[in-house]
């Protein structure tokens, strides 16, 4: 019930408004981007060792960068037209979104209040270390805060550990008590930090937060100017294959033990088959029913690849798909076997299993 209502929220009037452009986009039988990302800004407050889609990086890459940032009409404009299409599920997302403040606690409350649509914020969360920031992103109505941990102890290569950021958490769980907001956290594992799988599957457990563990990723289409950072990134070499099952099999005894991952059972099995440089594990529909709206408002595919669509969300109609198509599909013959992202793998994974999602015990979570 608590989870229908999250969905679905308590204004049921104007719900039945927004169900309704739901409902119509999935009776229309054309695919429809049911959850969306938009990205605030590619700017960060940190440098992760493993990420490549911050605008330094993609600057170091010799790739170009969104030229503005939506403004908060722009931004409202955006969530408008994703709710026309029937999106019920969006994600604020970066480089760090919480560096907008003022845009994202209006456009969260927008989303969240005057159009009924579940949010989410991804974040590395050094900005929530403000009690009073934690507190508006509650009144605004978010619905689940996603923190990233990629150690308990001290780590450098990403500072997403508990040393850094020691008041975080109990920050934000003083306010899951007073705005039942969903609290998850997002471990991106590399060589650096396997010793901490079972410290942050320990400490999610202990409080009672959704973790999602997953491989550290290169990007799925390599641009030229790419430049690996060392020890971070698994290889298909032996020895990295058998640290990635050991981590695996790690988390598939944890997961019958009890914790709670957003990742099925499968996305485990399919890491090690990954790891392995196996082609054809699974086939994404992300731009079919998923798009990411980069900060200046170009259509992308996902938030994992770094080129749009050719297109912007003041273009964008109900039709995109029969437009974007063919672009949508030459980029998965790139990209599909280079990739093993963990939301979009979910994503497709319980809209082919639906029953699934209820074996997992994160939806009483939420
Ligand atoms: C791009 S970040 C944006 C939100 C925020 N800046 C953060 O780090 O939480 C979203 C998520 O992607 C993860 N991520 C970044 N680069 C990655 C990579 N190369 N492989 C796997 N996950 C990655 C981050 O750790 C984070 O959990
Ligand atoms: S905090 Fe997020 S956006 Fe910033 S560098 Fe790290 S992973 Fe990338
Ligand atoms: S497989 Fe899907 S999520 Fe991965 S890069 Fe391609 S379109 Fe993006």
């Amino acid at each position: 019930m608590k989870l229908l209502h999250r969905f679905f929220g308590p204004h049921h009037h104007r719900n039945a408004i927004h169900n309704l452009e739901y409902l119509q986009s999935l009776l229309s039988g054309r695919p429809f981007p049911v959850w969306a990302y938009i990205l605030l800004t590619r700017k960060c407050n940190l440098t992760c060792s493993y990420c490549y889609v911050t605008e330094d990086k993609l600057k170091e890459m010799g790739l170009s960068t969104p030229k503005k940032e939506m403004d908060l009409s722009e931004l409202k404009y955006t969530v408008d037209k994703l709710a026309s299409m029937g999106t019920r599920w969006i994600s604020f997302f970066g480089g760090e979104p919480t560096l907008r403040k003022r845009e994202l606690l209006k456009v969260i409350e927008y989303a969240s209040k005057s159009k009924q649509i579940f949010t989410q914020l991804p974040t590395n969360a050094f900005l929530l270390k403000d009690e009073t920031y934690v507190e508006n992103l509650g009144q605004a109505g978010i619905g689940l805060i996603d923190v990233s941990l990629d150690s308990v102890a001290r780590f450098d290569a990403s500072k997403k550990d508990l040393y850094h950021r020691e008041e975080v958490f109990e920050t934000l769980f003083r306010g899951r008590e007073r705005h039942r907001y969903g609290i998850k956290t997002n471990l991106v594992l590399t060589k650096g930090n396997l010793d901490q799988l079972t410290p942050v599957m320990d400490f999610a457990d202990r409080h009672n937060i959704i973790i999602s563990i997953r491989l550290a990723f290169r990007p799925p289409i390599k641009p030229t100017g790419w430049k690996e950072e060392t020890d971070v990134f698994f290889s298909s070499d032996p020895e990295d294959v058998k640290m990635v099952d050991d981590a695996a099999n790690t988390i598939l005894q944890r997961k019958a033990d009890g914790i709670v991952t957003t990742e099925p059972n499968e996305y485990y099995h399919a890491m090690k088959r990954h790891v392995r440089g196996e082609a054809g594990i699974w086939k994404c529909d992300a731009g079919k029913h998923h798009l990411t709206i980069d900060s200046d408002g170009a259509i992308m595919q996902c938030s994992v690849l770094l080129d749009g669509l050719g297109t912007t969300v003041f273009e964008l109609d109900k039709r995109y798909f029969e437009k974007l198509e063919n672009a949508i599909e030459d980029n998965l013959r790139k990209c599909n076997d280079n990739c093993l992202a963990a939301a979009y793998f979910c994503s497709r994974h319980y809209r082919n299993n639906p029953t699934s999602i209820f074996a997992q015990g994160f939806l009483e979570k939420l």
